[in-house]
C-alpha cells in the first residue's frame, strides 16, 4: 500500500488562545478544537497530519528546517510573524517542502501592516479569512500539489520571490 501523504501544520504565536482571543476576529473554535478538526480533516482526505503550536519564532524555525525528508507539505499560520520575520521566510525558501500560508481572518480587510507577509511570496498558495475552512482548503490544495492533480499550473517547488524595491 502506498505510504500516506504528510502534512505538517503549524500554528504560529498566539493561535494557542483561539477561542477566547477576539472572538469577533478569529470566531470561537479553540486551538484544540481546531486542532481536532484538522486531524478528523487529514483522516478524512486520506493523509497524515501533524500539528504544532509554538509561541517561540526559534523553535517554529526548528519545525520548519525539520520537515525536509519528514513531510511532503506544510499549512503555515505564523500570527504576528507573517508581517515580522525575514527568518521564518528563509527558512520555508530554504527546504524543498511546498508551503500553503493560511490566516483566519482577511488580513487584508485589517489594519495596514497586516497586509503585507513577509511568507506569501515563498508560499505555492494563500487562504486568508475563511476561517477553519482555511485549513481544510489547505490540506486539499497540498494533497492536489503533491499528488501533480494541478491542471492549469506550472510543477515545481516553493517559486522564487521576484524582488522588489519594497522586499
Ligand atoms: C492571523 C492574522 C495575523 O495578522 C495575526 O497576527 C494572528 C492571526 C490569522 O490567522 O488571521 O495572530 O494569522
Amino acid at each position: 500500500m502506498a505510504e500516506p501523504v504528510r502534512a505538517l501544520i503549524l500554528q504560529g504565536p498566539n493561535l494557542n488562545l483561539l477561542g477566547s482571543r477576539q472572538p469577533e476576529v478569529y470566531g470561537t473554535l479553540s486551538g484544540r478544537d481546531l486542532a481536532a478538526l484538522v486531524r478528523d480533516w487529514g483522516r478524512e482526505l486520506g493523509l497524515e497530519a501533524t500539528l504544532a503550536q509554538t509561541n517561540s519564532e526559534g523553535e517554529l524555525l526548528d519545525l520548519v528546517q525539520g520537515a525536509e525528508g519528514r513531510f511532503d507539505f506544510l499549512v503555515v499560520n505564523p500570527g504576528a510573524l507573517t508581517h515580522t520575520s525575514l527568518a521564518l521566510r528563509d527558512a520555508l525558501a530554504g527546504i524543498p517542502v511546498p508551503a500553503l500560508e493560511v490566516h483566519l481572518s482577511n488580513i487584508h480587510a485589517r489594519e495596514e501592516w497586516r497586509r503585507h507577509s513577509w511568507i506569501s511570496p515563498v508560499c505555492r498558495g494563500v487562504l486568508v479569512g475563511l476561517g477553519p475552512l482555511g485549513y481544510r482548503l489547505a490540506l486539499e490544495a497540498g494533497l492536489a500539489l503533491v499528488g501533480g492533480r494541478n491542471p492549469g499550473l506550472p510543477s515545481g517547488s516553493n517559486p522564487s520571490p521576484v524582488p522588489s524595491p519594497s522586499q
